[in-house]
């Protein structure tokens, strides 16, 4: 992969836009986004994929902003989604419900009607009792649910454990046993078994995983369709390639993945024919987590004994991977100083140890003032910030052909107040 963000006589860059002169402009904790660079990376996947028939629907959970989705859904992107409100979001971006798969183990009745109501292309349904609901919601909407099942192929993928999701250990899909009755159990004319689906997890470095997720995939779709006579014409691999967040992870390149996963398929997709079928995959951070930074200011630097702490503006609450999962970013100086590097903890000012970003980094000089990008943050990053210690989200702001744009404001404390009852009567 190529870095989108790079040096410019010294200053730290994307598509000729100095980032120093955004995080002045909007004004820090900023995410700043490079819609070419998932551009790019969309056009990647559609490329690796190539002539046969497949659709690539984005993971929204990875990053949901309408500007980021509306710009998608233009260039041609379908949508995973995972609540209502994911649901909405690519709507009112314009996306086209039939582009919209929907995953989830935890769907409410009120999330799938709408979703019913919008005619989205596939549920992935994770249980027996959520097919149940979802034949009746179906059935008194009077809507077609066309649905897959989504297996738990139990393959092991090293990756963190709490993004691990393809074991039986692990609440999503059912079981092969438990598809194959699935779908021969429950037949109603609102319910169109024409799917199946699996995920195995997130930031996966290899191939393998892939490949056999997918033939135990195809192996149980051809079983089901000789038993119930369903033609499941969407396959859906789910997402989970990685990106490298640090040297040493060499992701798979994108071809090779999807040689990995039609190897896998080849049961499904023989060459030269077979029956008509649409390859589906969800890739999130793949997409968009290499074209985003979150920028930050160093407001303090100090000493102890033993170590440096490098204080900035923007905390766990605004981008939590490091807290959360022990996730490696890369930080950068948005200005380049001469020095030495020297290791520094930098930390954001939340009320927390865990509030660290990096544990003894080797850093380049900095001073309090100056701005900072933590590298890889367009996924996962903004969509899990939050309001912890009373702060208000970032702005996030987008680039593309060399201009830059405001497409989210940054919370203001009434906003962030605002949904609140206060309620208290005089103590008199
Ligand atoms: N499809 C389904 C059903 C998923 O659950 C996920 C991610 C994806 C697709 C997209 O996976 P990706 O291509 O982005 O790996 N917050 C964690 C990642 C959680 C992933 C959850 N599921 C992190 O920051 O690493």
């Amino acid at each position: 992969m190529t870095r989108t963000f790079v040096y410019q006589q010294g200053e730290l860059s994307v598509g000729g836009v100095r980032l120093e002169a955004l995080a002045q402009r909007f004004g820090t904790p900023l995410y700043v986004y490079d819609f070419d660079a998932v551009h790019t990376a969309l056009d990647g996947y559609t490329r690796a994929l190539g002539a046969a028939p497949h659709l690539i629907c984005a993971a929204v959970k990875a990053n949901g902003n309408l500007a980021l989705l509306a710009q998608m859904a233009a260039w041609g992107s379908g949508f995973d989604v995972v609540s209502g409100g994911e649901l909405e979001r690519v709507l009112r971006a314009g996306a086209r419900a039939d582009r919209v798969v929907f995953s989830g183990v935890g769907k409410t009745a009120a999330e799938m009607d709408a979703a019913l109501r919008a005619g989205i292309l596939m549920f992935n349904v994770e249980s027996e009792p959520e097919l149940e609901l979802l034949a009746a919601r179906a059935a008194r909407l009077r809507r077609p649910a066309r649905y897959g099942i989504r297996v738990n192929p139990n393959i092991p993928a090293a990756t963190h454990p709490h993004i691990a999701t393809g074991l039986r250990q692990h609440k999503f899909g059912v079981e092969a046993a438990t598809a194959r009755r699935l779908y021969g159990a429950y037949r109603s004319r609102w319910l169109e078994p024409v799917g199946i689906s699996c995920h195995i997890g997130s930031q996966i470095l290899e191939t393998a995983p892939f490949e056999r997720a997918a033939e135990r995939l195809a192996r149980l779709a051809l079983e089901v369709e000789a038993a119930t006579g369903a033609h499941l014409r969407l396959v859906d691999v789910g997402g989970g390639l990685g990106i490298s967040y640090q040297s040493g992870q060499r992701p798979p390149s994108l071809a090779a993945y999807a040689a990995a996963v039609r190897r896998g398929l080849r049961a499904l997709f023989p060459r030269g024919g077979g029956r008509e079928r649409r390859l589906i995959v969800e890739p999130g951070r793949r997409l968009v987590a290499a074209a985003g930074v979150l920028l930050t200011r160093v407001l303090y630097v100090k000493e102890n004994a033993s170590k440096r702490f490098v204080i900035t503006d923007a905390g766990f609450n605004d981008l939590i991977r490091p807290s959360l999962y022990g996730a490696h970013h890369e930080i950068v100086p948005l200005r380049r100083r001469r020095g030495a590097t020297a290791p520094a903890d930098i930390v954001g000012p939340i009320c927390e140890s865990g509030d660290t970003f990096a544990h003894g980094r080797a850093l380049a000089p900095v001073e309090a003032g100056d701005g900072l990008a933590i590298l890889d943050a367009g996924a996962y990053g903004f969509v899990l910030s939050s309001n912890y210690n009373a702060r208000p989200r970032p702005a996030e702001v987008a680039i593309a052909g060399g201009r830059a744009r405001l497409i989210r404001q940054r919370e203001t404390l009434d906003k962030m107040l605002q949904a609140e009852l206060v309620g208290v009567r005089g103590g008199k």
